[in-house]
């Protein structure tokens, strides 16, 4: 019956992870990025970027000037470690039914008025549902949709497709 202790006791101390790595994802490389990042400030602040390999890189470098130690293996899988879990932020998308001026603005490099040209065909247009409808959209060309076009969302504001039956008017 001691085994139930025993085994209450292992369960315990998984849990007992100091609070600094919970939050790292599992990974190779993982346990080198805890210790060596935290020596300095908290880990959180090493974790703060989302950027690719070469910022990494850049990023340990400069620890390294001002006075991080690991071995050469160690920083390899840090490297490998951030620039797997902490990659560059891929762009945001845009839900083209319910973006607002200034998001349109910001995602395709539009002028402010071209994008309040969009939104006010928008209202009388209604929900848009495929990116060859945007050809008739004034104010701004297709092009720009297009080239766009994978962050591009037509999801439809206020009708839940999976809620059951739609609402009879
Ligand atoms: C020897 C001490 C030390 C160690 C070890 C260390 N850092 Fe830093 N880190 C600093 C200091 C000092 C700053 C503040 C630098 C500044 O404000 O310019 C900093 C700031 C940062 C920042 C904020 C952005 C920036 O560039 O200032 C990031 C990200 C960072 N460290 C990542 C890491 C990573 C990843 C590791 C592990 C490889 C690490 N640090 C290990 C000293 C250290």
């Amino acid at each position: 019956m001691n085994k139930y202790l025993i085994a209450s006791a292992v369960i315990l101390a998984a849990f007992a992870i100091p609070a600094c790595c919970q939050n790292l994802p599992d990974g190779p490389g993982k346990e080198a990025t805890s210790k060596v990042c935290s020596q300095c400030h908290e880990l959180g602040r090493a974790i703060s970027l989302h950027q690719d390999r070469a910022g990494w890189q850049a990023t340990i470098q400069k620890m390294v000037s001002l006075g991080a130690m690991a071995s050469p293996e160690d920083f390899e899988a840090i490297l490998d470690y951030l620039s797997k879990n902490f990659p560059a932020a891929e762009p945001p998308k845009l839900h083209i039914n319910s973006a607002r001026p200034i998001d349109i603005e910001a995602a395709l490099t539009v002028r402010h008025s071209q994008a309040l040209a969009f939104v006010a065909w928008r209202e009388k247009h209604g929900p848009i549902t495929s990116l060859d409808q945007l050809k008739d959209a004034p104010g701004i060309e297709f092009a720009k949709f297009e080239s766009h076009k994978d962050r591009i969302v037509f999801d439809q504001p206020s009708v839940s497709a999976n809620s059951g039956p739609a609402p009879r008017y």
